[in-house]
């Protein structure tokens, strides 16, 4: 990679999920100064950035992803000077900084949300959000047939008789990104974080934001053939054309900024093709590549996804980003330890385990995926926890759920707790260092009995673990010149088993084939996700090799 590249083409960005990462006051919660006690950790496992997920003043009904303000830190994790001083302390560390911007909606806190339900029906301050008659005689049916992404309609009424639009909770009314109010103030915000030293944003539903003017019923559903993904059909308020123009000026003010920073979209697009008008070279930086986590494991259907993703992502000039796990989903290690392929896209359903996990198959797996990913051309996000090898918590008490999913689901969805259970650093017992000794709240989810030989001390300095295998990935992928930016070439391989070069001189190998695959030609092996015996790569196995 040339000096001169930004850093983002191949960044490795770890995702820190405030709440469960580390506790540094006590009360069983994740914070900022838990974050700033953990950078010597962050930077041995050699990640050049982190992306914490919303810290804002928040009510905490979608854990932060519904903001009452975006310039003051909640007191649950800590203060806007304290923010600061972390900033500080990362790039002493060599780590850069990426929060989380939430602009399709705000608390139903917020003070522009408080003002519009106080000023009525009609007033300037309801513009900017969404509000509406509803339909039928009496106003008693909503606007449209909307639904929340977090279960029932996409509408509330007010005592008033007005509907406002939620897209998520009823806690989380959707902006109006027509208003030029909303406009000018999310570049405000923008630009009141960027002079405080980050070095980027992960834009929360980026594909959300511009809705269609009439505000139309949802077109027919269109159930995917044979379990693929739909194509694109124009839809009334997901990834509509319209939201391009936003982040041509996000990119400006992005741009005012001395030095590199970096947007990162969470776009849910139909297609590798929508996809890539996010990342166009006057827009945003990088999206998230969720073809990748979403790809059942098999090598066929990987590959696609990846020539694919590199195709139309270079196509615009853009890096691709590959990720295995977020908080969003089922931790990767459980999805991979089913022997049945992970359930495909279909329409906006979210993957549901089925069947017994077997978590030395996921194991196996996750460790080859990490490697492939690493190997991959372009940048790569680590969510906390998947260096450590942690699966889903998949058994839960019902009494200890949070995600709004759960409730708004009527209790049919357990939604996404299992993949956020605070992660594990030292000790034998809960909460295995995850909040200090004299601590005075137990973690705000409980972890497993079992997750002692999980924490970071438990695994460091063993050569077997997960966590080593990270930190040699990232420090091969650091010093390696084949590594992050750039292409691949693919070479002949026998059936299900993935191998490809990146210039100069490395080679990956993953075998997701039954049968046992003899290393190609190499001049060293650099690093295998497991054990190789007699130069034969296992099932689910992966290898670096220098050639
Ligand atoms: C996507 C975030 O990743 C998710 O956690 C959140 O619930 C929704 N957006 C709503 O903001």
């Amino acid at each position: 990679m040339s000096p001169t590249t930004p850093w983002w083409r191949s960044a490795v960005i770890y995702q820190v999920y405030i709440r469960s990462f580390a506790d540094g006051n006590g009360d069983g919660v994740g914070d900022i100064a838990g974050i700033r006690s953990r950078l010597p950790y962050l930077k041995s496992l050699g990640v050049d950035a982190i992306w914490i997920n919303p810290w804002y003043k928040s009510p905490m009904a979608d854990h932060g992803y519904d903001v009452a303000d975006f310039r003051e830190i909640d007191p649950l994790f800590g203060c806007l000077a304290e923010a600061e001083r972390l900033i500080e302390e990362a790039h002493e560390h060599g780590i850069r900084v990426i929060p989380d911007i939430v602009p399709n909606h705000t608390s139903d806190q917020h003070a522009w949300f408080r003002a519009a339900l106080a000023a009525g029906p009609g007033s300037p301050e309801r513009e900017r959000y969404v509000f509406r008659p509803g339909r039928g005689s009496d106003g008693a049916q909503p606007p449209n047939d909307w639904v929340s992404c977090f279960g029932g309609p996409a509408w509330t009424r007010l005592p008033d008789g007005e509907w406002y639009l939620h897209l998520f909770a009823p806690e989380q009314p959707d902006l109006n990104w027509e208003h030029p109010e909303v406009r000018a103030e999310f570049e405000s915000v923008l630009r009141f974080w960027f002079s405080r030293g980050v070095d980027g944003f992960r834009i929360d539903v980026a594909h959300g934001l511009i809705k269609h003017p009439e505000l139309p019923d949802l077109p027919p559903r269109q159930d995917a053939a044979d379990g693929q993904r739909p194509r694109h059909v124009e839809h009334p308020h997901w990834d509509r054309d319209e939201v391009h123009e936003i982040y041509r000026s996000w990119r400006k003010v992005a741009d005012e900024f001395p030095g590199d920073r970096c947007f990162v979209a969470e776009a849910w697009a139909d297609t590798p093709e929508r996809l890539a008008a996010y990342v166009r070279r006057d827009g945003l930086h990088t999206a998230f590549n969720f073809d990748f986590l979403m790809s059942t494991w098999d090598a066929k259907e990987l590959r696609t996804v990846i020539d694919n993703s590199l195709a139309m992502l270079g196509s615009v000039g853009a890096p691709a980003t590959w990720v295995l796990s977020n908080h969003d989903v089922v931790r990767h290690v459980s999805r991979y330890g089913r022997q049945s392929p992970a359930r495909r896209w279909v329409a906006n359903e979210t993957y549901r385990a089925e069947g017994p996990v077997d978590l030395g198959l996921g194991t196996r797996r996750a460790r080859a995926a990490a490697l492939l990913m690493l190997a991959l051309p372009g940048g790569a996000y680590v969510y906390q926890g998947e260096e450590l090898g942690l699966p889903e918590v998949e058994d839960l008490p019902e009494s200890v759920l949070q995600d709004p999913i759960w409730e708004r689901s009527g209790h049919t969805e357990r939604g996404r707790d299992g993949c956020r259970v605070p992660i594990p650093w030292s000790g034998r017992t809960a909460p295995y260092g995850f909040s200090p000794a004299d601590a005075t709240g137990a973690p705000w989810l409980p972890q497993p009995a079992d997750w002692a030989d999980r924490g970071v001390a438990a695994q460091s300095g063993d050569e077997s673990s997960m966590l080593e295998l990270y930190r040699t990935a990232l420090r091969l992928r650091r010093a390696h010149p084949a590594l992050g930016d750039g292409t691949l070439t693919w070479l002949d391989a026998p059936e299900g088993v993935l191998a490809l070069r990146r210039d100069p001189g490395l080679v990956c190998v993953l075998n997701l084939s039954d049968e046992p695959y003899p290393l190609p030609g190499h001049t060293a092996v650099l690093l295998t996700s497991g054990p190789v015996e007699g130069g034969v790569l296992g099932t689910d196995q992966a290898a670096w090799l220098a050639v």
